[in-house]
């Protein structure tokens, strides 16, 4: 069996979730995991024995890349000239044939491509980023002569990633479509990168036959995510902005039933008690969903709805950039608990928080009947 260096890029603090959902996807497939961070993203590295398109499958990455190799940087002038020879030297080939069989292009009578390079500045390092740049086009450009290098929409894309004082390189295997998914219809202010939904649909520990609540679904994100992970029983969000769930019902169109959208208020959810087994929510944070006023007195309604409609022993996830309110809120809950330390996440520029949440008592009984659920749906 072939294997295959690769690599995959997840928002900062996701990179261990990453690591998991490997293990629980292609645990036998993959050798010498290992992990980096550069800037906003962290970087899971490891030999792939099966084919890697299988990979392509995998919710919380943004990208997928062949490892072309790693240069270790003494911060000196001289480094340039040694990264446009290794450049010029690398292993191309196995990379080049990956990349026509995950990404068949148009056919052009010369093949462009364009670098791009992750670097902070450091005062250790004596060259600019651009100047990185220039070296791995210089590089590309002496094995082959007749590629051009362009800015935007190139046939390949070379990758040179910072890593403290190595310096990645890769060719990106993936596209924008891995990150964007094909659903994202409709999209308003604060709706959550899919990549991340998809984290927290994980850490919930989503099992086939579930109800799974989204109380505060916006575009529905999560609860497509969640879809994306296998069979279910009820798919449930809601949302108090009706614009938003028009919207979530765009991204749905007609699949992944039954599942309701309902137009309600989280804090008096419409539900009985011990009816849903994963609860995930984005909950509004800062002024644009919420307010500093109001949020407080929301998150501590959320948790008190989410202990009483979640069944014993089953799961909620939050992400907040208030996790303040979020733990004080957690306070108040005897019936929670955090399942799991939270972790930071960068989102965009921003920090916010994941956290897991478990309520007390025995494990969740067998599937319920939907009897008691309300089951309306747009
Ligand atoms: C951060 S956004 C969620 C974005 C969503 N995850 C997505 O991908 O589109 C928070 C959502 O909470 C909703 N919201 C605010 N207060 C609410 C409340 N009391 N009950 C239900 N939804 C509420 C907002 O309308 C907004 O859609």
């Amino acid at each position: 069996m072939a294997t295959f260096p690769l690599y995959t890029t997840s928002f900062r603090g996701l990179g261990s979730i990453t690591q998991r959902e490997l293990r629980q996807r292609f645990g036998n497939k993959i050798s010498q995991l290992r992990s980096n961070r550069v800037r906003d993203w962290d970087l899971n590295a490891f030999t792939f024995a099966g084919p890697p398109g299988e990979l392509l499958e995998l919710g919380t990455i943004e990208d997928l890349y062949y490892h072309l190799g790693a240069m270790p940087l003494s911060g000196a002038v001289a480094d340039l000239e040694a990264l446009q020879s290794q450049v010029r030297d690398l292993p191309l080939d196995p990379a080049l044939a990956l990349h026509r069989q995950l990404a068949p292009r148009r056919e052009h009578k010369r093949t462009s491509f364009r670098v791009v390079v992750q670097a902070r500045d450091a005062a250790w390092r004596h060259y600019r980023r651009v100047e990185i740049q220039k070296a791995v086009i210089a590089g590309v450009g002496r094995r082959f002569p007749r590629w051009r290098a362009v800015e935007e929409d190139a046939d390949l894309e070379f990758w040179a990633q910072q890593a403290d004082r190595t310096l990645v390189l890769g060719l990106r295997l993936s596209d924008r479509h891995l990150r964007h998914r094909s659903y994202k219809a409709a999209h308003l202010p604060g709706s959550l990168r899919p990549t991340i939904a998809h984290a927290l649909v994980f850490l919930s520990g989503v099992q086939e036959g579930q109800v799974f609540l989204d109380p505060t679904c916006g575009t529905g994100t999560l609860l497509l995510e969640r879809a994306r992970t296998g069979r279910h029983h009820l798919l449930l969000g809601g949302d108090l902005d009706r614009a938003a769930l028009i919207a979530a019902a765009a991204n749905f169109g007609p699949r992944h039933r039954p599942r309701g959208l309902l137009h309600w208020d989280a804090s008096r959810l419409p539900l009985g008690d011990a009816c849903v087994d994963r609860v995930a929510a984005n909950l509004p944070w800062g002024g644009r969903h919420g307010s500093a006023r109001t949020n407080p007195s929301l998150y501590t309604a959320v948790l008190a709805e989410t202990a009483r409609v979640l069944r014993p022993g089953a799961r909620a996830v939050f992400l907040t950039s208030e996790g303040r309110l979020l733990r004080d809120a957690l306070m108040k809950q005897p019936a929670l608990h955090l399942a799991e330390p939270a972790r930071s996440v960068g989102v965009l520029g921003r920090e916010a928080d994941i956290m897991v949440v478990e309520k007390r008592g025995p494990g969740p009984p067998p599937a319920p009947s939907a009897s008691h659920l309300p089951v309306p749906s747009r």
